[in-house]
């Protein structure tokens, strides 16, 4: 069955428009919605419905608004397995990991409907008597939050539910080949008894985001940017932001390397490169770039991981596999786009490359209708190659060798990326000597560069992002600004700095 689904502001269905199909990436010919993708002037006219119904939303108290958040968290769970087959079908990501997203709207949930009752300011000590010192957390105002469809629910989660708990309004756009997935979440937020215009849906393309997105920053009906994708498009965002002096919060791409030590369990880091390689079919933000592998480990550990992803399962997302086709048309044309910067010095130690066909297949698997690809393990990548600096999004990974830790940690640090990053090792001292040396925001040991748990600081930095973090307390730096307010009750002007009381010491005393 294929819905029509288009932009939601202010409660209500925006008409005009053209037409987008959002297609199951494991069976291309399938509709699984229709969208009406919207024009710049209606992203920007959500911005001000949006930035009329902050006002009230802002004047909710926080613990109230805390159990819509709460309600929220309960709805998407009693639609856990709906929600999840909605992802599976229209991204294509295996129903196990789907669920398991779907899961991280509830940690989500979970964390922030408390938040409410603690978004606590501070009383600070005067140096006058007879003054009070207090800060406040203050709501931006409105958020405009631009979303990928690789984590179609869980990422925008991450901004939607401390944007709303914090007292902003928000206008979500979501990635078009995500549309279904996008809308399904839109009316589970709504189903919350959200007031309308505080949550507001656009369905648009890129071009018209960004011309709707310049006119509202030039109105001040946007206040805070939110958008994750590339590191390309997350420039262009940042300097739009920087014009209207205003830090987006960008989590961007990654080139996610992982150290595997000459002590590590082979085994355990052969385990986490294949998940965090070829699990959503490498389309994660925290996906593993390159393993780095001590020299002395190197073909021990290329010869488990190449027999494990030989026996791992691609097909049918909605089964228990490892991988399942690529996001959308899109992404697949673009993956093959990297797929030709493997070079003569390169080794492919894992097979045929190229989309899986009856003429190209996979041991039975033709992969018929859908658009599923040879998972790739190249050996002897270099620091200057592409495959070695660029992000490639897609079952794709590379693999080199080191001797030293330093060498190593050059070689992690190389691409400028700065998101995720892994070791495997045994030794305490190389696990503190890797996370002081890594650029990253976020470090694992003995765990993959993927699957970081929905409490932590999120983000990047260097072409990952420009510092910001979701996720936990952190981010309520990006939703909410601090106010200072000092109040005198001695009935005088008492002047900061100038009329403070001071107590002198003996400077010269010695014992
Ligand atoms: C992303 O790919 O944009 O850490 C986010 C992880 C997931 C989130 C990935 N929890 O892999």
């Amino acid at each position: 069955m294929t819905g029509e689904i288009s932009s939601v502001i202010g409660g209500k269905q925006a008409a005009g428009g053209t037409d987008y199909d959002s297609i199951n990436p494991s069976r291309v010919d399938e509709v699984v919605a229709r969208v009406r993708l919207a024009d710049a002037e209606t992203f920007s006219s959500a911005c001000r419905t949006a930035a009329a119904a902050q006002r009230e939303w802002a004047r909710v108290p926080a613990p109230v608004r805390g159990r819509v958040i709460a309600s929220i968290g309960r709805l998407v769970e009693a639609n856990a397995e709906s929600l999840a087959r909605l992802v599976t079908r229209e991204i294509g990501k295996p129903y196990a990991e789907a669920l398991g997203e779907v899961r991280e709207i509830v940690d989500t949930c979970d964390f922030f409907l408390g938040e409410g009752r603690r978004l606590y300011g501070q009383t600070v000590p005067s140096e006058m008597p007879d003054k009070n010192l207090f800060t406040f957390r203050v709501p931006v105002g409105v958020a405009a939050v631009i979303t990928a469809g690789n984590f179609p629910v869980a990422v925008p989660s991450w901004y939607l539910v401390p944007a709303l708990l914090a007292g902003n309004a928000v206008v979500w756009k979501p990635a078009e080949y995500a549309a279904a997935s996008a809308e399904a979440l839109y009316r589970l937020f709504a189903a919350s008894g959200l007031p309308d215009g505080v949550l507001n849906l656009v369905f648009a393309d890129g071009a018209a985001t960004f011309e709707g997105l310049e006119a509202a920053l030039d109105e001040g009906t946007v206040h805070k940017v939110g958008f994750t994708g590339s590191t390309e498009v997350g420039r262009r965002i940042g300097e739009l932001c920087g014009r209207h002096l205003q830090s987006p919060c960008l989590e961007l791409g990654g080139k996610n390397p992982m150290v595997v030590a000459a002590d590590a369990d082979l085994d355990l880091a052969v385990e986490g490169a294949l998940f965090s390689g070829f699990g959503t079919a490498g389309q994660r933000c925290t996906s593993l770039g390159t393993a780095i592998v001590h020299e002395s480990v190197h073909d021990e550990f290329l010869g488990r991981l190449t027999r494990a992803l030989a026996a791992a399962g691609i097909g049918d997302p909605a089964g228990d596999v490892l991988c399942g086709p690529l996001l959308d048309h899109r992404f697949a044309s673009r993956y093959e786009e990297y797929l030709g910067w493997i070079q003569p010095h390169h080794k492919v130690v894992s097979g045929p490359t190229g989309r899986i066909t009856a003429g190209n297949p996979r041991g039975d698997f033709t992969g018929e209708g859908g658009l599923y690809y040879h998972p790739v393990i190249v050996d002897g990548v270099r620091p200057g190659d592409r495959l070695f600096l660029e992000e490639t999004f897609g079952p794709i990974i590379g693999v080199t060798s080191f001797s030293t830790l330093e060498e190593a940690l050059e070689l992690a640090n190389r691409p400028g990326y700065g998101l995720s990053s892994s070791v495997y090792t045994t030794d305490p001292a190389t696990a503190f000597r890797f996370r002081e040396g890594i650029g990253a925001g976020m470090v694992s040991v003995n765990n993959s560069t993927s699957g970081a748990e929905a409490h932590l600081p999120f983000g990047g930095n260097g072409r990952s992002g420009n510092g910001s973090r979701q996720s936990g307390m952190w981010v309520l730096d990006q939703f909410t600004r601090w106010q200072a307010m000092n109040w005198d009750h001695s009935g005088r002007l008492q002047k900061a700095q100038m009329d403070v009381v001071e107590i002198v010491p003996d400077v010269n005393f010695r014992l």
